[in-house]
C-alpha cells in the first residue's frame, strides 16, 4: 500500500492549479492510489456555504482581517470533516489550495496581517501539508484565463494585475521559506507540459 499523502496546489488566480490537480488525481486513480481531490475555501458542507460569503460580491465586502477569519473556519472545517478523516483512512489528498493561500492573500497583500495569520494557523489548524506544488505563471497571462472564466466567483481576480503581481511574488517568497514542502513550477506552459513535471515530482 502506498502512503496517503497530504499534497496541496498553490499560485495565483488563473495558474492553471485546478487543472493539474484534477490530472493528478486521475493519475494516481488510474495507478491504483486511492486518493481524494479537494478544494479550499471548500471542500466540507459548512466550508462551502463559508465559500459562497467569501467569493462573490464586492471586493470591499470583507476587510482583509475578517476574511483571514472566515477563511480559517472554513479550513477547520475542512480538515476535521474531510482532510483529517482521509488522510486517517490511508486516502492520499489532493488539496486545491490550503494555508499557503491565506499567508500570500491575507498575510502579503491586503494588509500586513501575515503575524495574526501565522498565530491563528498555529491554534487552529496546526498542520502542512507534506509537499505543495506552485504552479508560477505571469501574472498577465493568469489574469486573462480567470476572467475568461467568468464563474461569478471572481471577487479576487477583480483586485486586478497589480495584485496578481503581488501575489506571485509571495509565493516565490513563501516558497523559499518553507524549502523542504514546496516546489515551484514553470506554469507558462502547455497544460502538458507542466504535468509531465509533476509527474516527476510526485513519483509514486
Ligand atoms: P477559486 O475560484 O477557487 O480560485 P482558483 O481556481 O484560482 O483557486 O477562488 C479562490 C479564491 O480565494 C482565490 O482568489 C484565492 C482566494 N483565497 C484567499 O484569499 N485566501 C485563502 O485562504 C484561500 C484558500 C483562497
Amino acid at each position: 500500500m502506498h502512503q496517503a499523502r497530504f499534497i496541496s496546489f498553490e499560485g495565483i488566480d488563473g495558474c492553471g492549479k485546478s487543472t493539474q490537480a484534477h490530472l493528478l488525481t486521475n493519475y494516481f486513480s488510474a495507478k491504483g492510489v486511492d486518493v481524494m481531490r479537494t478544494r479550499e475555501p471548500g471542500g466540507s458542507p459548512g466550508a462551502e456555504a463559508i465559500r459562497a460569503l467569501l467569493l462573490t460580491g464586492a471586493t470591499d465586502k470583507w476587510s482583509a482581517e475578517t476574511e483571514l477569519l472566515l477563511f480559517t473556519a472554513a479550513r477547520r472545517d475542512h480538515l476535521e470533516k474531510t482532510i483529517e478523516p482521509a488522510l486517517m483512512a490511508g486516502q492520499t489528498v489532493i488539496c486545491d489550495r490550503f494555508a499557503d493561500s491565506t499567508r500570500v492573500y491575507q498575510g502579503a497583500t491586503r494588509g500586513d496581517l501575515r503575524e495574526k495569520v501565522d498565530h491563528l494557523h498555529k491554534e487552529m489548524i496546526g498542520r502542512e501539508p507534506d509537499l505543495t506544488l506552485i504552479i508560477d505563471v505571469n501574472p498577465k497571462i493568469a489574469l486573462a484565463r480567470g476572467l475568461a472564466r467568468n464563474s461569478g466567483e471572481d471577487r479576487f481576480e477583480d483586485f486586478g494585475l497589480v495584485f496578481q503581481e503581488k501575489l506571485r511574488d509571495g509565493f516565490l517568497k513563501l516558497a523559499e521559506s518553507f524549502p523542504d514542502r514546496c516546489i515551484v513550477v514553470n506554469g507558462n506552459r502547455t497544460t502538458e507540459e507542466v504535468f509531465k513535471d509533476l509527474l516527476t515530482l510526485t513519483q509514486l
